[in-house]
């Protein structure tokens, strides 16, 4: 080592006559402007002094570079940009090899695009996920990767957003060199040493010819092009990184830049950046809530589950595929061979579908245990109880809990309305139990809501936090209340739906209008999937306490009285027929919708696809907000990740908050009132939107920094 220049993001030191360039900025090395100027200042330096005969990227830390810093975007840029840093780094002088460990991934890779050289060491993670955050690449990747690689295989790493390993980074082209250790420092050294003996000059990937057979470019982009109008639902940034990287086919390179440039300004403006990113930071923020930097988790090496029925069985493989053992009480033996025959099912599917091997299955049932005898579950740590929807039979069971478990133990209940605070004031150890609420499938849904009742332990929510990541979940904290978040907001959203369709829409047209908004399903399409009974039990439950200035719509229980539960049964608001899974619309439910109009005296109106989803959305926010002012979400962020992760509400309108924030909350409150004179109960505006109209805030000035 001869010489060093500190800079505070960007150092740099000679190692013989190779100049390391060093990115140091945590956490994850993202391109802010320092960066930006630092790796111009050093690739200048690196042709100024005549002892540097090549420069070496690396990246401290964990990461190579994780990309463009995503906080900086929306505000005003600041030079040098990204592209210029770029072309700055090919047009060196000297060779620049880029030197990969950890992530790189968009703007990183970008950087390593433009280095002349390109190695990985294994573990490191390779990609353009630009796409899920509505952009395309752009800092040259849509000219330099299919020059690099070829035209089908940039697209499909940029339109999936996929991370490629520095194996497949390897066979791709991507990189020129698997390094043999995991010491990425060292291996770029021995690289960049190597390529100075061999003389090995520099080499722009400007001039890569991975693009010279033309025709099958062009029937790259073309396939692209047709697959990206079938599966885009919605999305605007997919089809401008095909139009980019045919530029790549078609222009020069630099008017190609030029081209991408205009078209990533174009992703950065649009609303669908700002809603992606906002859920980029919202699904990070919701993991920190005030308990998990206030107490240390509990250990958790053992779990038991009561009830083996969907969401037990769900939940097992949830906790099994963490690598947890489990053991299920159920109610007889026949009950338990049924919940364990409901998780070898999962497990076989997965198996045929090729995800997992057959021995992962074997070893996840060898951590299986099950029994009728709740003595079994006198050492494990965290019991959750999946039984019937009944309060009476939800207390038996904590009563047994709290006779057999170890003290200590965490007690859970999976519910998806019922009070938590009085299930736990039947205990004598309140402060242990708390809300778990997984969602169906719970092996494969994200959404973990961690419900938070009165007197529970701080350590004991943040053992449910530890939980959510050991299993991979999305955890939202909540508090108690009829339906938590989701629950309570999927039951407005529902309700407003069904004033909809009795005052003139079709079921058919509302679930339309919906999955144009971006939904994957329509309201009424997902009372067929999850089975009619489940809300008409719920409904009854609930009639004793229904207030009666709540308007109430009876078509779903005419349905259900017919014993028209959706898919499971052949029909419900659509008709199935035997083992297809998409319904039609069903001509006796118009006429039972007819009926029932008739009934109450309501003469139909006509309503555009807009003003339904108008309606819809005012509902969910205005319940939203109350649900934020009444504390049961922490902030309005917690709501969006609820509903992105559990309801398929669209990611890229950021979820209902970040939604309303984008209409402008005076345009909802506007139209609450306007609504209110149609049904002033039901269309209240919320306090809490209108306390921010008058101060002229929004939703996001009540996430803190996350926003
Ligand atoms: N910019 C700013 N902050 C970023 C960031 C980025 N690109 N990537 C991650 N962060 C932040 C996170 O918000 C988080 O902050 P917090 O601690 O305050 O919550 C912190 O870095 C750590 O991130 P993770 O919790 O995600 O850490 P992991 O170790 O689990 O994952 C990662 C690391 C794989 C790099 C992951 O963070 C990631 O996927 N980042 C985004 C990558 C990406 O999308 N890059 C493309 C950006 S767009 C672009 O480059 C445009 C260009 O083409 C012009
Ligand atoms: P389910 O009816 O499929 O299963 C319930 C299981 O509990 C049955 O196998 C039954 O034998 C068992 N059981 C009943 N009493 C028992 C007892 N005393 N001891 C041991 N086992 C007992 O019901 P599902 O759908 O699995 O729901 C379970 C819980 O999960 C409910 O509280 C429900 O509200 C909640 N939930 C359900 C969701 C869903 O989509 N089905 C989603 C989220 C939560």
């Amino acid at each position: 080592m001869t010489a060093s220049t500190q800079a505070p993001v960007v150092s740099r030191t000679l190692h013989g006559n190779v100049l390391v360039v060093t990115i140091d900025h945590a956490p994850v090395n993202a391109l802010s402007v320092d960066v930006r100027r630092g790796l111009v200042d050093a690739i200048d330096a690196a042709e100024a002094d005549a002892a540097a005969a090549a420069v070496l990227i690396v990246g401290a830390g964990r990461n190579f570079i994780a990309g463009a810093d995503i906080r900086e975007f929306g505000k005003p840029p600041l030079s040098p940009l990204l592209p210029a840093v770029c072309n700055r780094i090919e047009a060196c002088s000297k060779p620049v090899v880029a030197a990969i460990h950890g992530a790189a991934l968009g703007g990183g890779l970008e950087v390593a695009l433009a280095a002349h050289y390109r190695l990985a060491v294994r573990g490191a993670k390779l990609g353009l996920p630009e796409v899920q955050l509505g952009l395309l690449p752009g800092a040259g990747g849509t000219q330099r990767a299919p020059r690099l690689i070829g035209a089908a295989p940039a697209l499909d790493l940029m339109l999936s957003g996929r991370h490629a390993r520095a194996e497949e980074a390897l066979s791709l082209g991507l990189v020129d060199r698997l390094g043999a250790t995991d010491d990425v420092l060292g291996e770029g050294l021995a690289y960049a040493r190597e390529l100075l003996a061999a003389k090995a000059g520099v080499r722009p990937t400007r001039a890569a010819k991975a693009l010279a057979d033309a025709d099958a470019s062009r029937a790259a982009v073309d396939a692209a092009r047709k697959e990206t109008v079938k599966r885009a639902r919605g999305l605007f940034s997919p089809m401008k990184i095909v139009d980019a990287v045919e530029a790549a086919l078609t222009l020069p390179f630099d008017e190609g830049l030029a081209l991408e440039r205009k078209l990533f300004m174009e992703c950065l403006d649009s609303p669908q950046r700002a809603g992606l990113i906002h859920a980029f930071f919202a699904e990070r923020e919701v993991a920190k809530a005030p308990e998990t930097k206030a107490a240390a988790p509990r250990p958790i090496a053992t779990v038991g589950i009561v009830g083996g029925g969907t969401m037990g069985a769900g939940i097992a493989v949830a906790v099994l595929d963490a690598g947890l053992p489990v053991t299920m009480i159920e109610r007889d033996d026949a009950a338990l061979a049924r919940g364990r025959g409901h998780i070898e099912r999962v497990y076989d599917g997965l198996v045929s579908k090729g995800r997992i091997k057959p021995e992962a299955k074997d070893a996840a049932l060898a951590r299986f245990a099950g029994s009728t005898s709740y003595d079994a579950l006198a050492n494990v740590d965290l019991v959750i109880e999946a039984v019937f929807e009944d309060m009476a039979v939800k207390k038996a069971v904590f009563a047994e809990l709290d006779r057999v478990c170890k003290p200590g133990a965490v007690l859970a209940t999976n519910t998806s309305y019922l009070d938590i605070d009085e299930i736990a004031g039947t205990t004598s150890r309140p402060a242990d139990v708390i809300g778990l609420h997984f969602f169906s499938p719970a092996n494969v849904m994200k959404l973990l809501e961690i419900v938070v009742p009165a007197r529970v332990g701080a350590d004991v929510v943040a053992t449910a936090f530890e939980l959510a990541k050991q299993l991979r979940k999305v955890p939202v904290r909540a508090g108690v209340c009829d339906g938590f978040i989701g629950n309570r907001l999927l039951a407005v959203y529902r309700m407003a739906a069904d004033y909809l369709m009795e005052d003139g829409a079709s079921p058919y047209q509302i679930d339309r209008a919906m999955r144009e908004f971006g939904y994957p399903m329509g309201p009424y399409q997902v009372v067929d999937l999850a089975g009619g009974d489940i809300g008409w039990a719920a409904r009854k439950r609930r009639a004793p306490t229904r207030d009666p200035r709540l308007r109430y719509v009876e078509i779903a229980d005419r349905l259900c009285e017919r014993g028209w539960f959706g898919q499971k049964t052949g029909r419900g608001f659509y008709l199935y027929e035997q083992g297809v899974r998409t319904g039609t619309p069903d001509p006796e439910v118009e006429g039972i919708v007819e009926s029932e109009r008739l009934r109450t005296g309501v003469t139909p109106r006509s309503f555009t696809d807009d003003e339904i989803v108008r309606r819809l959305m005012c509902a969910v926010i205005n319940e939203a907000a109350n649900v934020v002012r009444e504390g049961i979400a922490l902030r309005p962020l917690d709501v969006d990740v609820a509903l992105l992760y559990g309801y398929g509400f669209p990611r890229y309108r950021g979820g209902p908050m970040k939604y309303a924030d984008m209409l402008g909350l005076p345009t909802v409150l506007a139209e609450l009132k306007r609504l209110a004179g149609e049904d002033a109960f039901f269309w209240q505006p919320s306090p809490l939107i209108v306390e921010l109209v008058e101060r002229g805030a929004d939703f996001s000035s009540l996430n803190g920094s996350a926003s």
